[in-house]
């Protein structure tokens, strides 16, 4: 069975030990989970019976074929070469890090360069991944089925590809957030109970999202079928427009990119 570092026991790093043991993938005895911070170690080990916990990279066995880096890409530089004789296939998911800089920092060759987003800690993911040529097929495929237990997963060629998924999928949910909040406050704003508008715009984002998924549709026909002339839905999705939802999505997303790109060249 494979064993799997996890370097950074934080969101992320517990994020991929949850969803690859509970989908029975590696053993909790097969992970280890490398952390700085003393009471997050003892936070860990009882969390996740079983696993190897360690302070630092450092006192890792060789034995692992895959490392997980989950810490915080201000910390790449800090971190301590891995042991070359453990030549694991290193999974990085530092925002903005590049697969060259994360090659120089911790001495691995054969690196994939992941973004997954926050609803993996659900199992309800999204993560856009590439892999140097030196990661073979059967190394890919193991990849695959592991970034699989955190949602859905997406393999690009181009590493320039991963800056702009970045900005969509990966900033993503923080979109939707600010939708979802603002939609809440509008509810109450008319008169509806918190708790209840909570209620009804959850699950209309949910229920929008999955029914454009199930039906294959494009959205523009969706947001058609329940907009009758001079109806309701008309009037509010005139308002939207006037105010330029659209492009100020169009706008945040090019911003995003383009921060991306910078930090990947810092
Ligand atoms: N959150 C997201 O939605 C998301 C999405 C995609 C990618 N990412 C990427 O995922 C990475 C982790 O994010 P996160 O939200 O999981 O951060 P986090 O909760 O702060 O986790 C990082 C953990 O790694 C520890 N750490 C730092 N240096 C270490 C070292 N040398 N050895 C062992 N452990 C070390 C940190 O300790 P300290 O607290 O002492 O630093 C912290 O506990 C980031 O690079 C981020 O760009 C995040």
């Amino acid at each position: 069975m494979t064993k799997i570092a996890v370097i950074g026991g934080g969101t992320m790093g517990t994020t991929f030990i949850r969803a690859v043991t509970n989908r029975d993938l590696v053993k909790m005895s097969d992970l280890s989970v490398c952390e700085v911070v003393p009471e997050r170690r003892e936070w860990l080990s009882t969390e996740f019976d079983g696993i190897h916990v360690h302070e630092s990279p450092l006192s890792l066995p060789p034995v692992h074929s895959v490392v997980y880096l989950s810490v915080k890409p201000q910390d790449l530089g800090g971190l301590q070469k891995l042991t070359p004789a453990s030549s694991p296939v290193l999974i990085s998911i530092l925002a903005g890090s590049t697969i060259a800089e994360v090659q120089a920092s911790t001495g691995a060759e054969r690196v994939v360069r992941a973004m997954p987003n926050t609803p993996a800690q659900i199992g309800r993911g999204f993560t856009a991944w590439t892999a140097t040529d030196s990661v073979t097929s059967e190394e890919r495929a193991l990849v695959s089925r592991l970034l699989d237990t955190m949602g859905e997963q997406l393999y690009v060629t181009d590493e320039s590809a991963i800056d702009k998924i970045t900005a969509v999928s990966g900033s993503g949910p923080a979109y939707v957030f600010l939708i979802i909040e603002a939609m809440i406050n509008a509810a109450v704003n008319i008169g509806l109970r918190p708790d209840d508008a909570r209620r009804m715009v959850l699950q209309t984002v949910i229920g929008s999202s999955e029914f454009a998924q199930q039906t294959g549709e494009h959205p523009a026909v969706l947001k058609d079928m329940v907009t009758s002339p001079g109806g309701t839905t008309a009037a509010g999705l005139s308002v939207l427009e006037q105010r330029a939802v659209r492009s100020a999505l169009i706008d945040a997303v090019a911003a995003a990119h383009q921060r991306a790109e910078e930090l990947g060249r810092q």
